[in-house]
């Protein structure tokens, strides 16, 4: 799975946002070590609180079937610019795979930067339990 495909499969998924408040449809597609793909968009809700980031939507997809350990992300708008990811995202992505990459496209440039979770959130909170 090349990044192009993952980036593809993220604009692809932007169409089931459900983003009626913010209008800031947003698309991930995550890839596992394992090889699998999954992907997410933000679903907000009218008590905003309650809204859930596109990133953590496909993790916990993954997480909830049985995966653990992620490869790369892709993070896109509806115009297929690279959004990084939230600082709660982050923590998530630094609980499960903290060597994971971020891929921001660029349309202009048209390529992607690449970033390591870890270097996204530095000295990160951890209890440093993680075997369970
Ligand atoms: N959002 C994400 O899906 N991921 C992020 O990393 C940042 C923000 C969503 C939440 C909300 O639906 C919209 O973007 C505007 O904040």
């Amino acid at each position: 799975m090349d990044n192009r495909e993952l980036l593809n499969k993220a604009l692809d998924v932007i169409k089931y946002s459900y983003s009626p408040y913010s209008h800031f449809p947003l698309g991930v597609a995550l890839l596992t070590k394992s090889g699998k793909v999954y992907t997410g968009t933000n679903i907000e809700n009218a008590s905003y609180g309650l809204t859930i980031c596109a990133e953590r939507v496909a993790m916990f997809k993954a997480i909830s079937e049985g995966e653990r350990s992620f490869s790369k992300i892709v993070i896109v708008d509806k115009d297929g610019k690279g959004v990084p990811p939230c600082g709660a995202c982050r923590q998530v992505m630094v609980e499960f795979s903290p060597d994971m990459e971020i891929l921001l496209y660029s349309p202009e440039k048209d390529s992607f930067e690449i970033f390591k979770a870890s270097e996204m959130l530095p000295i990160s909170f951890s209890l440093e339990v993680k075997d369970e």
